[in-house]
């Protein structure tokens, strides 16, 4: 049986989204994690709530917006995040194959404290990458710098071991859109890509939508064709298409209908491009 399928069966919810190698659950990710075999997952990708939805202001498009992003974005205060934070990093861990790795993104409103519990858990830190966004919205209150970077923390499961790196690609592939990796040269730790363009949004967009190019440059340094991928807050699956463009296994988790159901559309669109493709 299929790597994959012998994972699905363990989870008795029923998948709110199934096609090929690609599933999204609706529920609290702990429900799913604690329902997954121990050692089964190859990489997990997490981008948790940024917990900053509590009433500020920030610019978008030249105008000052909220920066509430809904009620899974709300601080539960110091001690509740964290408390949160560390119990998904360790039911993650659970789940990981020997070697496997974790990515977490996010800002100063959460990274630090997932980076904290990461550490206590065990896990192995591999690279903290700066995800430069050279087009970031400007600071409106000028009294301090313009926020123009998420960092992105590379894990891997054990303190040793082997994980897997495609050294090769990310120094020689071609990466047009980043003017900071030069041809040929080592990838460093600083990437810059811009957010999503339009075209990833034409079904309507998350509040935290991360760019494609962000989730393949991911995929292919960190997986092989095949691997299982686990995103426990998926929003709009931008890991998930990444994994599709890509001939990974996608497993998707989220508690918001309106972000599956957003995913669904963005699935099948890509699925049908493919599809075309292939027919040319
Ligand atoms: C920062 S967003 C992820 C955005 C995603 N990377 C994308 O590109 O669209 C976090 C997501 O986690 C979901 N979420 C929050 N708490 C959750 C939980 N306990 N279990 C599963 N999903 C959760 C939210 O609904 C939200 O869509």
């Amino acid at each position: 049986m299929p790597a994959q399928k012998k994972i699905l069966n363990n989870i008795k919810d029923k998948p709110y989204f199934l096609k090929d190698n690609f599933v999204l659950y609706k529920n609290d990710c702990l429900k799913i994690l604690e329902q997954l075999p121990e050692n089964s997952i190859d990489m997990i990708f997490a981008d948790p709530p940024y917990n900053l939805s509590n009433g500020g202001f920030t610019v978008h498009a030249g105008r000052q917006v909220s920066v509430n992003k809904g009620d899974w974005d709300k601080s539960k205060g110091f001690n509740g995040d964290y408390k949160f934070h560390y119990a998904w990093l360790e039911a993650c861990r659970r789940v990981l194959k020997p070697g496997g790795t974790l990515w977490v993104s996010g800002t100063y409103h959460s990274i630090y404290q997932c980076g904290h519990a990461i550490q206590a858990l065990g896990y192995h830190i591999l690279n903290d990458i700066a995800w430069f966004k050279p087009n970031a919205s400007p600071n409106l209150s000028c009294r301090f710098f313009t926020a123009s970077h998420e960092t992105l923390i590379w894990v891997r499961k054990e303190k040793t071991g082997k994980h897997k790196f495609n050294y090769g690609l990310m120094k020689n592939g071609a990466w047009p859109d980043d003017f900071i990796k030069k041809p040929n040269l080592q990838m460093r730790s600083v990437w810059a890509i811009n957010p999503p363009k339009n075209g990833e949004k034409k079904f309507g967009k998350h509040p935290t939508q991360k760019p494609i190019d962000l989730l393949v440059r991911i995929i292919l340094a960190s997986t092989n064709e095949n691997d299982i991928v686990l995103d426990p807050f998926a929003g709009s699956s931008t890991t998930g298409l990444a994994c599709v463009l890509n001939n990974r296994k996608f497993i998707g988790v989220d508690t918001e209908k309106k972000y599956l159901d957003l995913s669904k559309k963005r699935f099948k669109d890509l699925e049908r491009d493919l599809n075309n493709k292939l027919k040319i």
